[in-house]
């Protein structure tokens, strides 16, 4: 067995819990106040439009700002809710299962895809950094459904015993082939599979990615019982 120096990768998790967080303040101070600010501009040209625009016109008009600024709120929300994603306190405020339970809820308002979930065990006491990987993982692959699969449900199932947890996400789109997901160096391919490999891989645990063209496609991330040295 290699003696790797288990101690740096906390150290390793815990920069980049670090940098997300960083990406998410970035991300709240940057453009979600952008598209406030945008917003509001919309608002202000639309009053003065209408007020210079003859009574023919005026409904259509009122009916493009109208939609354009429901699609404004809708991405002020959108960015609301990944910069508080990224904020770790905020998937330790609750115990795993309640949290997954939210993660769903949100996939299922803005998509329309059903959702369900199922736990056997105590998820009590998991570590800060096995929670924050296995929501982190959760999140990666409900936005992988979302962009990727085409399905119409996904089922969760947590699983807690003595010698970890498990946690499988399954959807029932139309699948792709694991293998065919190489990392490139240029950069071009997506780096969602290989950031959940690394965080569970960063706690001593691994990914397992089960998919084919037709699907279902299943995620499962498994983390072993919290051993001093690797929480
Ligand atoms: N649930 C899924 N259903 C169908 N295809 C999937 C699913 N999850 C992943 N894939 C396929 O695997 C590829 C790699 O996923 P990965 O998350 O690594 O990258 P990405 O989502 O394309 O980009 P990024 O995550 O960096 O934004 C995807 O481009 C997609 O083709
Ligand atoms: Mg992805």
């Amino acid at each position: 067995m290699d003696p790797a120096p288990l101690t740096q990768e906390p150290d390793l998790a815990a920069a980049n819990e670090r940098l997300l967080v960083r990406l998410g303040f970035d991300l709240h101070d940057g453009p979600l106040q952008q598209v406030h600010a945008l917003a509001q501009d919309l608002h202000l040209l639309r009053g003065q439009v209408l007020a210079l625009t003859g009574s023919d016109h005026r409904d259509q008009l009122a009916g493009r700002f109208g939609d354009l600024e429901s699609q404004l709120t809708e991405l002020h929300q959108d960015l609301r809710d990944l910069a508080h994603s990224l904020e770790p306190r905020s998937l330790l405020q609750q115990p795993l299962p309640q949290a997954v339970a939210r993660e769903l809820k949100r996939l299922g308002r803005r998509t329309g895809i059903a959702t369900s979930v199922e736990r056997d065990g105590a998820f009590d006491d998991l570590t800060a950094s096995q929670q924050i990987a296995l929501l982190r993982v959760l999140q990666e692959a409900l936005s992988n459904v979302r962009q990727h699969s085409g399905a119409g449900a996904v089922h969760v199932t947590l699983l807690a015993d003595e010698d970890g947890v498990a946690m499988a996400i399954r959807d029932d789109g139309h699948g792709f082939e694991p293998d065919a997901v190489v990392p490139e160096e240029d950069g071009r391919s997506g780096i969602g599979v290989v950031g959940m490999r690394e965080r569970l891989r960063l706690l001593g645990g691994h990914l397992e990615l089960a998919s084919a063209p037709g699907g279902p496609t299943v995620v499962r991330a498994l983390l072993p019982r919290w051993q001093a040295g690797i929480g």
